[in-house]
């Protein structure tokens, strides 16, 4: 699509940042040609097909609100102007991609997060009348690589929250508003605690912003409980409660959920995995050959003598100096890489745990195995891997996980040579 010409304007348009075409709106990064400042110029246009005087409304919206504010992580509002096809907006430029973009978040680097925007949301309800954003989510959240967080986006901001809703149109992204706001009922201080916490919530589970529909359960709650096992039962309660359903039973304001939340330890201190004796096998087929063979026999054994629990199974690989990242592929150098598996659910008894893996060839290059314990229901086996890049080679690699001789779970990893 071209880009249109603002240079009589003074601006000159560099590249689109965001585009909303049923609203009209199209975002783009500019230079404002007298200061050579980078800027934001956003575009409310005019008779595209869907857009409507509602939408102008976000544009008179978005000037009153922004000229009102005066925070270092709020873009400050610049200028704005009328052409013949719509209004423009220009705003200062944040120099940070948003949280829509993909990109793997430590626990701790989220706690960050939710502080930087918990201490904005503090700073907005404290204006009078308090201003609710309302449209908080990974889209207008923007994160730098040195945690500098920015809000941005203030179209549908409102400001006091008393009031209903005059338009039947319901504003904001499904899945990140509150109930009370879906139904048009009042907002208060806590109506931007849902959204954050359901922003969080997405970072933490890996989830996109577009499918965090898939975390809504049948009575309307956000379910992660289950794909955060190392998360802290404190962190894990502090953020169900920024996603309670109904307002009153969430923290009453942005300043309530940050002191709530700055004590917490993020992580589960028993999540100490338990290792796995790990063989290299350098050696001969012969070797493997007995080695397997040995630990088949057992795993019969074991696995006749037992009744199946309905326990469930997740791997995620990482390094050694960086615990959370769970990539899908990886550059071998001379990398130390951990497979984890996580089972739930296990009744207290023995396990003979087997891990296994195989390069791009299918030939098995480790096998480990141990007889671990569950604590609580949940079982951690680690099993390490230290590629040797003039042994190995690049390709998918497969390694699989067995239970007292059943397979629960499998994963490929493609090894890449540099
Ligand atoms: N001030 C800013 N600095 C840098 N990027 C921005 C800024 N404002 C918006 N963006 C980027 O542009 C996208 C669209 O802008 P936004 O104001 O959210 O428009 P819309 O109302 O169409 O959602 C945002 O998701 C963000 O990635
Ligand atoms: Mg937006």
């Amino acid at each position: 699509m071209t880009q249109p010409d603002f240079t009589n304007y003074g601006y000159q348009i560099n590249l689109e940042l965001g585009h909303n075409r049923a609203g009209g709106r199209i975002t783009y990064q500019a230079t404002e040609i007298n200061t050579q400042n980078s800027v934001v110029v956003k575009q409310f246009q005019f008779a595209r097909t869907g857009s409507n005087w509602a939408d102008y409304d976000a544009y008179e919206r978005e000037i009153q609100v922004l000229k009102a504010l005066d925070h270092p992580s709020i873009p400050r509002y610049l200028d704005s102007f009328q052409t013949p096809s719509g209004f423009c907006m220009i705003q200062e430029y944040k120099n940070a991609p948003s949280l829509a973009t993909p990109r793997i978040w430590q626990p701790h680097q989220v706690k960050q997060i939710a502080i930087a925007v918990l201490e904005i949301l503090k700073y907005l309800q404290n204006r009078i009348p308090p201003v609710i954003h309302r449209d908080l989510k990974p889209e207008n959240i923007l994160v730098d690589s040195h945690l500098n967080v920015s809000l941005v986006d203030f179209g549908f901001a409102r400001l006091g929250g008393g009031e209903v809703a005059v338009s039947s149109v319901v504003k904001g992204t499904l899945g990140f508003m509150p109930p009370e706001q879906m139904f048009n009922r009042q907002l208060t201080t806590a109506s931007d605690l849902y959204s954050l916490g359901a922003t969080l919530i997405c970072l933490l589970t890996d989830t996109k912003s577009t499918e965090i529909g898939n975390l809504i359960d049948d009575n309307g709650k956000i379910n992660f409980k289950a794909k955060v096992p190392h998360l802290s039962e404190a962190f894990i309660q502090w953020l169900e409660k920024m996603v309670e359903p109904h307002y009153k039973n969430r923290f009453k304001s942005a300043e309530a959920a940050l002191d709530a939340v700055i004590p917490i330890e993020v992580l589960r201190p028993s999540f100490a995995p338990k290792k796995s004796l790990w063989i290299k096998l350098g050696m001969t087929a012969v070797s493997v050959g007995i080695l397997m063979s040995m630990g088949m026999n057992y795993l019969e054994i074991k696995s006749q003598s037992r009744q199946k629990s309905s326990y469930s199974s997740s791997i995620t690989v990482n390094l050694p100096s960086e615990p959370y990242y769970n990539p899908s592929q990886i550059v071998m150098g001379d990398k130390k890489i951990n497979f984890n598996v996580t089972l739930s659910n296990l009744k207290s008894d023995n396990y003979l745990t087997l891990c296994q893996l195989s390069n791009s060839s299918g030939k098995l290059v480790a096998v480990g195995q141990s007889i671990l314990k569950p604590t609580d229901g949940k079982l951690v086996a680690e099993c390490g891997y230290q590629f040797n890049p003039r042994e190995d080679h690049p390709g998918d690699w497969r390694f699989e996980f067995f239970l007292d001789g059943q397979k629960t779970a499998e994963k490929t990893l493609t090894v890449l040579s540099n």
